[in-house]
């Protein structure tokens, strides 16, 4: 089994609360965290992908450090811990990402994983225009399957052939 911390990488961490201090995201704290972890011999640091905050008077998630710049940074800062960015199927294109883990792998030499989740809050995907309607939601994992084929064909040859329902 492997233990890791999910970074508070969106404002307030993950008490919505008014009850404790209310504060920013920022690359120093979160490398601080990143750094115990390691110190620790934890194996692994996650960092969620958020466009979109609760509001609020505590403005809880209204700012959040992207994800895979964030592990990017954290790549050179770090030497044996495991970065995992996320990515929202719906907010990025697969050959980015295949493209940003790769670098971030190289930066790091080897310890950089994937977190896929498909992108189910709709608040969140429609302000962007990226809502792909009610029955997206029904169909999220035939999406992710192409998506992830996509992915390993890029990894594995460099190149993609793949016609699918959802990606050509
Ligand atoms: C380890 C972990 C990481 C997650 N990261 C994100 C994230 O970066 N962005 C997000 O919107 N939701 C994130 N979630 C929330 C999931 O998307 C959420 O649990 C969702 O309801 C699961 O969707 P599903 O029903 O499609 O599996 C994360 C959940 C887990 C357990």
């Amino acid at each position: 089994m492997k233990f890791g911390v999910f970074l508070p990488n969106g404002s307030n961490g993950y008490i919505p609360s008014k009850g404790s201090p209310v504060y920013l995201p920022t690359y120093a704290h979160n490398k601080a965290i990143t750094l115990e972890a390691e110190r620790v011999g934890l194996d692994f640091v996650l960092s969620m992908m958020k466009f979109k905050g609760f509001g609020g008077e505590t403005g809880y998630w209204d700012a959040c450090l992207e994800s895979f710049t964030l592990m990017a940074a954290l790549a050179a800062d770090t030497k044996r811990i495991g970065l995992f960015p996320s990515v929202t199927l719906l907010s990025a294109h697969p050959p980015v990402v295949a493209r940003m883990i790769s670098t971030i792998d190289d930066i790091s030499e080897g310890r950089c994983g994937l977190n896929i989740v498909t992108g189910w809050n709709k608040p969140e995907y429609t302000q962007m225009g990226l809502w792909r309607g009610d029955e997206y939601y029904d169909r999220r994992y035939d999406y992710a399957r192409e998506y992830l084929t996509i992915l390993k064909d890029l990894w594995r040859t460099g190149e993609t052939s793949f016609k699918g329902e959802f990606f050509s």
